[in-house]
């Protein structure tokens, strides 16, 4: 079987491991593109089971030095690269007089720079290839407002959906979907900050009645890879237990 290369940022941990996993269950060569070196490192060296592989290039994607290196190598490597799923994302949880600009400005430098430089740099390889999936990892918070005291990120994450819409557009006559995910309450790192009655009150305001797991958002990412989502673009899918029906 032929192998097939997505680069997924943010994937040392939480949500992208869990994309990262499925796609190297699904065949995928996953270019992991994180700051957290150590861990990406072992991820690399991680043998698989599937005829897919884990490759982990250092990258902050805030930094366009490092997303336009990583990109040219990552072709010059090989050649051809079939999907781009933007997942960092970072969230600083201030209450709006106490945010600083440059958390502020940080915020949306990962959250939707980083997204915004991968488009970039990628957009005249699928261009050329006639071929391609973007997916961006968003949130409800774009959708609805942060509940959770973070005015910068749900701001980014709406900047991140009007992104979305843009490139598909823009990518649509070249044979490339674009679309979002829009994850709610998922147990992570950046969700283990709650309090136990914090996460017993959000809990209780799911239909579902629990919290999603990182596989809940790679299942919804590898839909939208799979040829069965390929008439699909400048869609914003929802992951969140029925929280936000829209
Ligand atoms: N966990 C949730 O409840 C939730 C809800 C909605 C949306 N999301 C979104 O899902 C995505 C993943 O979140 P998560 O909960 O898995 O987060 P996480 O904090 O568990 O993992 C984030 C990963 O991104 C990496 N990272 C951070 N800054 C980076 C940078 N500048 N460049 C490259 N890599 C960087 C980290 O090293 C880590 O591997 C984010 O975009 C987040 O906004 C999460």
């Amino acid at each position: 079987m032929e192998t097939k290369v997505a680069i997924v940022t943010g994937a040392v941990n939480g949500i992208g491991r869990a994309i990262a996993d499925r796609l190297v269950e699904n065949n995928f060569t996953a270019v992991i593109c994180d700051i957290n070196q150590d861990e990406g490192q072992k991820l690399e060296e991680k043998s698989s089971d599937f005829e897919g592989e884990y490759r982990f290039k250092h990258c902050n994607v805030a930094r366009e030095e490092d997303v336009a290196r990583v990109v040219k190598g990552v072709i010059e490597e090989y050649g051809q690269i079939e999907a781009l799923v933007n997942n960092a994302g970072i969230i600083k949880r201030r209450v709006g007089e106490e945010i600083s600009i440059s958390d502020w400005d940080q915020v949306f430098a990962v959250n939707t720079r980083g997204a915004f430089l991968f488009c970039k740099y990628l957009r005249p390889q699928f261009k050329e290839q006639k071929q391609g999936r973007i997916v961006n990892i968003s949130s409800i918070a774009g959708k609805m407002g942060d509940i959770t005291s973070a005015p910068g990120y749900g701001p980014s994450k709406a900047a991140l959906d009007g992104m979305t819409k843009t490139f598909a557009r823009d990518l649509a006559p070249y044979n490339v979907t674009v679309n979002g995910v829009a994850p709610h309450a998922i147990e992570t790192d950046m969700s283990s900050e709650w309090s136990e009655e914090k996460r017993k009150r959000i809990i209780s305001e799911i239909p579902l009645k629990r919290l999603g797991q990182p596989e809940d958002v790679a299942g919804a990412v590898s839909f939208l890879l799979s040829d069965a989502a390929s008439f699909i673009t400048g869609e914003i899918i929802d992951v969140n237990g029925g929280f936000l029906m829209d």
